[in-house]
């Protein structure tokens, strides 16, 4: 995709790219009538295999075409839990297709690419979580662990409960206690403590998309388009988050821009949500921060054909972890 060219210091360049849409060499004819026959062949390949895809908002436009449901982390976690199909082929990274399993773990769920990884789940691992607990609870007995959603079934197996961008200040006010060791997300864990009184301990991970964007950036958008109402998303740094209009989840997003007077919106996050935005709201114009994740655009559209066709990858998680990394899923629906 072409924002794997985007130069982040080059602020000026990258704001005015508008989106992957208008990029006429990535859409050649070609390519849409390649995209068409994966589109048939896809469509046709779910329902030999009583298969549901569910895609993340990050996802390539095409994969929008084939997915039955799109949405952010906490409504693809509530609709992978509702699903009735047996097969679930989750267009997203590796941590969502994992919570999919846990919360049916009797269903088969593939991934189109098991390398779609991710940097948050990767900065922690339950080991050293454990060990941090246990320490901290010497300090703070009555600690309890918040894991963002984005970490492996090992993490969640050893959180009390979880939470996503949309629901985060919300959990972490619902549960029993003053004190909350934050996990693993430090930009959001702060964005929490600024609407909390509780005692936020923040794990020291980010996103490597979103903690690149700088503050300069948007500003100069601003000077140019003094109108443009600025949406970021609370993995983006305090400085960044600051000087938003509002700070949201990827789906809060396209709820603001829709119910919202302005006529143009700065995106803060990752790239593929202006494409999502533009397509769903296509009276409006999308800037965006052109970040790519280069997890998200691991999965294309002859991936999740492959996967159909071969039954791969599967996510494979033993019923002891998903029975052990279920409770704290649920408990964030429970209070979220
Ligand atoms: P959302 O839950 O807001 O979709 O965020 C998921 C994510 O990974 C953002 O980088
Ligand atoms: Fe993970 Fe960041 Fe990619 Fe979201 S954008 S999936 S947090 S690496």
């Amino acid at each position: 995709m072409q924002a794997e060219t985007g130069n982040a210091k080059d602020s000026g360049a990258l704001f005015e790219q508008f989106t992957v849409l208008d990029q006429p060499n990535l859409y050649s004819r070609e390519r849409c009538d390649d995209i068409q026959r994966l589109v048939e062949e896809i469509t046709q390949l779910k329902r030999e295999k009583d298969a549901v895809i569910l895609a993340h908002n990050y996802q390539r436009p095409e994969i929008f075409e084939v997915a039955d449901f799109v949405g952010d982390s906490l409504e693809l976690a509530k609709r992978g839990a509702q699903v009735e199909q047996g097969t679930i082929v989750f267009c997203g990274v590796h941590f969502m297709a994992e919570t999919a399993k846990i919360l049916s773990p009797e269903k088969r769920v593939l991934i189109p690419d098991s390398n779609a990884g991710c940097s948050l789940a990767e900065s922690v691992n339950a080991e050293s979580l454990v060990d941090m607990r246990d320490e901290l609870r010497q300090q703070y007995p009555d600690l309890v662990v918040v894991s963002y959603v984005n970490t492996t079934a090992e993490v969640k197996a050893v959180t009390d409960v979880c939470c996503t961008s949309s629901n985060a200040v919300k959990v972490v006010e619902s549960v029993d206690s003053n004190n909350i060791l934050f996990v693993p997300d430090e930009n959001l864990a702060a964005y929490v403590a600024r609407h909390t009184s509780k005692n936020i301990i923040a794990w020291e991970g980010n996103c490597y998309v979103h903690h690149q964007i700088n503050p300069e950036q948007i500003e100069e958008v601003r000077r140019a388009r003094p109108d443009i109402r600025v949406l970021a998303h609370p993995e983006c740094r305090k400085d960044v988050l600051d000087i938003a209009d509002a700070v949201l989840s990827t789906s809060g997003m396209m709820k603001f821009a829709r119910e919202d007077d302005a006529k143009e919106f700065l995106v803060v996050t990752e790239c593929g949500m202006s494409d999502r935005l533009l397509l769903e709201i296509p009276d409006k114009r999308f800037f965006k921060s052109c970040q790519l994740c280069k997890y998200m655009k691991m999965i294309t559209l002859e991936g999740t054909r492959d996967a159909l066709v071969e039954g791969r990858d599967e996510i494979k998680l033993t019923a002891e972890l998903c029975d052990a990394a279920r409770s704290s899923v649920e408990r964030m629906f429970e209070l979220g």
